[in-house]
């Protein structure tokens, strides 16, 4: 095929790619062919015909509509000759015989103002001065550019339908809908959800839910992608609805580690008022989850801290910065470097989390520094003791070419969302996916093999599988002899590993295991995202070394489409360990023992590295609880003190002797501090993250700190200045970012400038490098990779008894249940009992029958959820309940908290009580 196509399009001769529609290349070469139904990385549809051209190509002439026909090599394209201009205003004519267009055809549709008294008595609502899209509208775009006027019939069919707005977050008026079908489609071929669909009404297509009337029952997953693709009012965000923005911003998300890039329309008062996904962002190629696209907004709150606050007498007084700093400045020196610590916000930029940790070892002597949401140091630590590196192999986006992708003990599609799109995309494509995890989520609905393991034991069934690829040759020989020298080792490691045994301690059927092997091994690339939410502390290193082993066995280190994704949890937490904002670690993941490195640090400080105080605490909050740090400066946007990983963080700030938080609000986080510091969020301020797949990206300021707010990175500047310590006179964030480079070997070749043009993936370690897509390829300098021998664990469990512990579980949709959503004031919720999975055993020694009410409770009694008993747990001590995603919609939806998004619940394993609910209690419910 050629590589280039040449075409003419209205008398200019452009060129084309091949593949590329002929609306594409026009769109390419800046040339406007109106359409309505066409939409970037979307597939052609050809519904509304409005982009219709005459094409002549090998000597035939034809009417096409443009978005669906091929571009070809000298083909004549003419847009704009009588025949097809007419042939568009019929089409748009027909369109709009069932939408409000009174003003779109009118002369006056650039003067008129929403009161304005209409000269051709269009109803006030039916104007499109008080549509939320006017001015964003494609629709009155396209018939601007058509040029129609007052010769289109005024008159038009009204469909009278309800307007949708008791669901979360969004509106839909179908009344506006041009049924372009853009919603549906982004629902279902870009997100797989089809939680829209095309209805029939008295013969009549529209667009409406595929499940029930409302959203929640529909499988939506609220991501905002239908709102972002519609071209009318049709679908809207509520909040917000009818401002009109002033300016837009490209900035990153940073409400997960995916690190989304979205366009961020900001109105004339600063305030930013909508969120939608960048068609640009290499991280998600537009696309958002429902925190990003309706989590936005906490930066406009009024709730927000503005000024500093010095505890005297017990209460907190409005104080200066320099009151502040100095309160802290002089409490601080009364600790030893032990004594004291930092804890940098998940959200912090690279700049924050680089100075804060700079400000830890430099200014305080101590190598306590954590980013608050690094509750998996485990993880990062043996990933780079492993790999060299602690992050993730490969882009996301190539997973949607992945063979096979093997997800372990991790919510994606909840806490990494967007990573999960072109997982779904490659199931939709024939893909395996196989799901290791004692709970349900979502992406068990797209698994071909779900291994509902005994938690904890997940390390011993890759083990297993692992055996299972050896004993039967599936192994990637070519690469393990290229690539690695332990096989060895590690086939006599797992002699141990006989299937039946680990099918005895895993709880999973000996055939499964052996068919997910397989299917790993076979179905190549193979890719695998892990987390550690069903993990111990103590067992996560070994469910590392099993996953590097498996993906080294199969080959899938250094290719494209597979590699090894931790599913790190925290915005800008890869960001954090690699500007050295941990326990240990000095920035681009070196140890703070490495001598030569402590030389290079020093000399770049011109300050003497602390010796090892306070390294090798559990964690930072768990330090404070045992009393062992007495001091601490916490930055608290995005902290989520109910994180069970964090363990109880109230009592761990509640025994500091002194703590300065930095905060965008007042919280529990800051109930006990002695000095509160209002911080800056990501709209006030130019900085770096780096997101799960190591690209580091620019977000970008949108307006200045409008009262006493300052970023991570000026507080600790300004700290340390008052503490006479020098070498933080950073006047700039790009000033940090320079020292950053410095430091840190792999962001060498990066600086603002650069990123102004898009994300890159770190290594680069030169200005004229492109970064790295996949690390440890071949021929790109790809280290020798360590398999390593999988150790038996010493306390095998087997289906005997144990504690009963709740694996909670979430999807959008159960298709097998009846929608149930009650309507409580103006809005829908779901309601239902809920169905407890428990294990037949457990439930003889409880007494409970199939059927029976029971309530499950945490071991301080508090009721967690009560529902009717199904004995079918495949776990002893195992009880399951899988809930609906639209509880926690609702739920963000109603908060009160002015910044929802870092406190949604997440799916954590609980120990429990079950208890049987009497049967006259139970008539009660009944009756409630
Ligand atoms: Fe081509 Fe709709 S944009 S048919």
């Amino acid at each position: 095929m050629a590589d280039e196509i040449t075409l003419t399009i209205d008398g200019r001769e452009i060129t084309a790619k091949p593949g590329q529609t002929v609306l594409q290349a026009a769109m390419d070469a800046g040339i406007y062919i109106p359409y309505l139904c066409y939409y970037p990385k979307m597939k052609p549809y050809g519904a509304c015909r409005t982009c219709v051209v005459e094409t002549e190509a090998n000597g035939r002439k034809m009417t096409v509509a443009s978005c669906t026909a091929p571009a070809a090599n000298e083909m004549i394209v003419r847009s704009d000759t009588e025949q097809v201009v007419d042939l568009r205003r019929g089409i748009i004519d027909l369109l709009m015989s069932e939408h409000p267009h009174g003003c779109l055809t009118c002369h006056r549709i650039e003067l008129c103002g929403p009161q304005d008294i209409c000269q051709r008595h269009v109803a006030v609502t039916d104007r499109c001065t008080i549509c939320p899209k006017n001015e964003r509208c494609e629709l009155k775009d396209t018939v601007r550019m058509l040029e129609l006027d007052l010769r289109t019939p005024l008159n038009y069919h009204r469909r009278d339908l309800p307007i949708h707005t008791d669901d979360p977050f969004y509106d839909r008026d179908y009344n506006l809908c041009i049924v372009c079908a853009r919603c549906v489609r982004v629902c279902d071929e870009v997100r797989f959800d089809t939680a829209l669909t095309l209805t029939n009404r008295s013969g009549v297509a529209l667009v409406g839910t595929s499940h029930g009337t409302s959203l929640l029952e529909s499988g939506c997953e609220f991501c905002g992608a239908c709102i972002d693709v519609c071209p009318t009012g049709a679908l809207v965000e509520r909040d917000y609805k009818w401002e009109k923005a002033a300016k837009s911003v490209s900035t990153i998300c940073t409400n997960c580690p995916v690190g989304c890039q979205m366009v961020a329309e900001v109105n004339r008062f600063d305030k930013v008022i909508r969120f939608r996904g960048d068609l640009a962002g290499e991280a998600n190629n537009g696309q958002a989850c429902f925190k990003g696209k309706f989590g936005y907004d906490y930066p406009n709150s009024k709730k927000r801290l503005k000024h500093p606050y010095v505890r005297e007498g017990g209460v907190l007084r409005r104080a200066t910065w320099d009151e502040a700093l100095d309160k802290i400045a002089t409490s601080l020196k009364k600790y030893s470097p032990g004594q004291v610590g930092v804890v940098a916000s998940p959200r912090g930029s690279n700049e924050d989390n680089y100075v804060a940790q700079k400000f830890a070892r430099v200014a305080l002597g101590t190598n306590n520094v954590d980013s608050a949401h690094n509750f998996i140091p485990e993880v990062f630590d043996r990933l780079r003791d492993r790999l060299g590196y602690g992050a993730g192999t490969n882009p996301a986006w190539q997973l949607e070419k992945a063979g096979c992708v093997l997800a372990i003990a991790g919510n994606p599609t909840e806490e990494q969302t967007v990573l999960t799109v072109p997982v779904k995309k490659a199931a939709r494509a024939g893909a395996k996916v196989i799901v290791i995890d004692a709970r349900e989520t979502e992406l068990t609905r797209y698994a071909s093999d779900w291994l509902r393991v005994r938690p904890g034991t997940e390390s011993f069934l890759l083990a297993g599988m692992a055996r299972v690829i050896l004993d039967e040759a599936l192994e990637d020989q070519e690469f393990i002899a290229d690539r690695t020298s332990e096989a060895d080792a590690l086939k006599q490691s797992l002699w141990n590993f006989d299937l039946s045994k680990v099918s005895s301690v895993c709880g999973i059927d000996e055939t499964q295991i052996r068919r997910a092997a397989r299917t790993v091994a076979m179905s190549v690339p193979s890719a695998i995202l892990f987390g550690v939410d069903t993990v111990e502390a103590s067992e996560r290193g070994d469910l590392v070394d099993a996953v590097i082993n498996l993906a080294v066995l199969t080959g899938g280190i250094g290719k494209e489409s597979a590699g090894v994704f931790p599913l790190y949890s925290g915005a800008n937490t890869q960001g954090a360990m690699d500007t050295g904002c941990a326990p240990g670690l000095l920035p681009g993941h070196r140890q703070i023992s490495v001598a030569a490195d402590r030389a290079h640090f020093e000399g770049l400080w011109t300050s003497s590295l602390p010796d090892s105080a306070g390294v090798g605490a559990p964690s930072m909050f768990e330090a404070m609880r045992s009393g062992d740090i007495k001091a601490a400066v916490l930055m608290a946007d995005g902290v989520n003190p109910e994180a069970h990983q964090l363990g109880d963080v109230r009592a761990a700030l509640g025994t500091l002797e002194f703590l300065a938080v930095s905060a965008v609000f007042d919280s529990e986080l800051t109930a006990s501090a002695d000095v509160v510091l209002p911080a800056a969020t990501y709209m006030e301020q130019t900085s770096t993250v780096t997101n799960l797949e190591r690209r580091v990206q620019l977000v970008r300021q949108a307006w200045a700190p409008k009262n006493d707010e300052r970023a991570g990175w000026e507080f600790f500047s300004s700290l340390a200045s008052r503490m006479g310590v020098g070498g933080f006179d950073f006047a700039e964030s790009t000033d940090v970012f320079e020292e950053i480079r410095q430091a840190v070997p792999e962001y060498a070749g990066l600086s603002h400038d650069r990123l102004r043009h898009g994300g890159i993936q770190w290594p680069c370690p030169a200005e004229d490098h492109d970064g790295t897509a996949v690390l440890f390829a071949e021929g790109s300098g790809g280290k020798k990779l360590a398999l390593k021998a999988a150790p038996f664990p010493s306390e095998a469990q087997n289906g005997t008894k144990a504690p009963l512990v709740l694996a909670p579980g979430r999807v959008l949709h159960q298709p097998e249940r009846d929608p149930e959503v009650v309507r409580r004031g103006d809005m829908n919720y779901i309601e239902r009992d809920e169905i407890i999975r428990i294990h037949p055993d457990d439930a003889t020694d409880l007494g409970i029958n199939e059927g029976d009410r029971v309530d499950v409770s945490d071991w301080d009694g508090g009721t967690l959820v009560n529902g009717v008993a199904r004995l079918d747990s495949p776990q002893r001590g195992m009880v399951g309940v899988t809930t609906l995603f639209g509880t926690i919609a609702s739920a963000m939806y109603d908060s009160d908290d002015p910044d929802p998004s870092p406190r949604i619940p997440g799916l954590s394993l609980k120990r429990i009580r079950l208890m049987k609910v009497p049967a006259r209690q139970e008539a009660e419910v009944a009756a409630d």
